[in-house]
């Protein structure tokens, strides 16, 4: 089999067929569950983009109410996992290893599979999960869900102990449901190949975890954070920029693997970013931040001529989650919050229309050894 083509990476290959997300990156379009992101990021409750993802149509009221009805009833953590996480948070773990460790975790009380609940379990607790380790980080008491409050606004409510505003409930839901699918990304297509060996949901999500973990995939809105704080201490924007350029820098929340414009999901938390700002927080923030954006694409122009590199997703999921006040260390487990949507509609997607993930590598070591015993080598 020496004439093997090697795809590394997969890049390029087509998998599965999805009627999840579509991606042209050429384009800068994002189609989820049949709709634009313009139409749907700023417009459902993250309630409504799981239901759309699950069942590929918006829900009717009634149908709403039970679906939120029921995601609710699951939010608490069985007493193991709540140990779990909350040993994680006392031994100062990391955030993504503690959402790891209480994903494979969550499955304590429940009996027997059925993916069809499980996948509501996961979504329901992996906000607990993270509040709970995050608080015990902090030297406090972990907060039970409260199932009156939305997914989101629960969320914000048992990191912080406080009501949200309709502000922060609103920019939060827009950038869950704008990352919540994304293609065949490296965690989404590491859920679907667990569950192609008929492995459990649970599994599917630990391991979608593990994936997302990893700078190339979980992204770095971190750094973009620190960036645009510095720049408004500063107050020195170009210089920065140029400053980082001429030191061969790369600009953080730039530049994308597939998209070769803005960032379609870029215009929907920038709009979502906006529009926060403006009722309930740091408006000279938001104004640095886009100005940051302005010259960055300028002089990305000017320093890497036809590169083609526009502003990514990352850019305003930093400015928009900062503002509303999760902190930077939780970006990437809010992101995982967010994308279990994606994974675990994913999951029962491969299983609706199964086939074993195997595929094969091209074998480039020694055919002929022969056995030498330990004490002649
Ligand atoms: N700032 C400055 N130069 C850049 C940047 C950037 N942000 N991104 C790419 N370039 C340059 C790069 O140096 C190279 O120049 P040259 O040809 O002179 O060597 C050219 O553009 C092409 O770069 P590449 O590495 O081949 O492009 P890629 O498709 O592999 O990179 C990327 C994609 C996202 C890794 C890269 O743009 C990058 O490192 N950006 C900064 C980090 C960042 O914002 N990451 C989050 C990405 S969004 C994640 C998601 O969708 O989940």
């Amino acid at each position: 089999m020496s004439d093997q083509e090697i795809h590394e990476g997969l890049e390029g290959i087509t998998v599965a067929e999805t009627r999840l997300s579509f991606i042209d990156g050429e384009a800068g379009e994002l189609v989820i569950g049949g709709y634009p992101l313009s139409e749907l990021g700023g417009n459902a409750t993250f309630e409504e983009t799981l239901y759309l993802l699950y069942n590929d149509r918006l829900p009717t009221q009634s149908e709403l109410e039970e679906f939120s009805d029921e995601l609710a009833q699951y939010r608490s953590l069985p007493e193991g996992c709540l140990e779990v996480v909350r040993s994680a948070g006392e031994a100062g773990v990391v955030p993504m290893d503690a959402l790891r460790m209480g994903a494979a975790a969550a499955s304590l009380d429940q009996d027997g599979e059925d993916p069809e609940r499980d996948k509501l379990v996961i979504v329901a607790r992996l906000p607990t999960i993270v509040a709970a380790y995050w608080r015990a980080r902090n030297g406090e008491e972990p907060l039970e869900p409260r199932e009156d409050l939305s997914h989101a606004g629960n969320y914000l409510y048992m990191l912080t102990g406080e009501e949200p505003s309709d502000a922060q409930v609103g920019g939060l839901e827009a950038y869950l449901n704008t990352v919540v699918d994304h293609g065949l990304n490296a965690s989404t297509f590491t859920g679907r190949v667990i569950v192609s060996t008929e492995s459990d949901l649970y599994s599917a999500i630990t391991g979608a975890i593990g994936a997302l973990k990893g700078p190339l995939h979980g992204g770095a809105p971190g750094p973009v954070l620190r960036m645009l704080l510095d720049m408004y201490e500063s107050g020195d924007v170009e210089g920065m920029l140029r400053e980082k350029l001429e030191a061969g820098e790369r600009l953080m929340g730039f530049g994308h693997r597939v998209y070769k414009v803005r960032d379609p999901r870029a215009e929907v938390l920038s709009s979502a970013a906006e529009s926060f700002y403006q009722e309930d927080g740091d408006s000279d923030f938001f104004e640095l931040a886009k100005e940051v954006e302005t010259e960055a694409v300028d002089l990305l122009e000017e320093y890497k001529p036809g590169r083609r590199l526009d502003t990514n997703v990352e850019f305003y999921t930093a400015v928009l989650l900062h503002g509303i006040g999760i902190p930077d260390e939780l970006f990437t487990t809010t992101f995982g919050i967010a994308r279990a949507g994606g994974w675990t509609a994913h999951c029962l997607e491969q299983l609706e229309n199964n086939r074993l993930v195997r595929p094969r590598g091209k074998y480039v070591g020694e055919k002929d050894r022969t056995w030498t015993p330990v004490d002649e080598r």
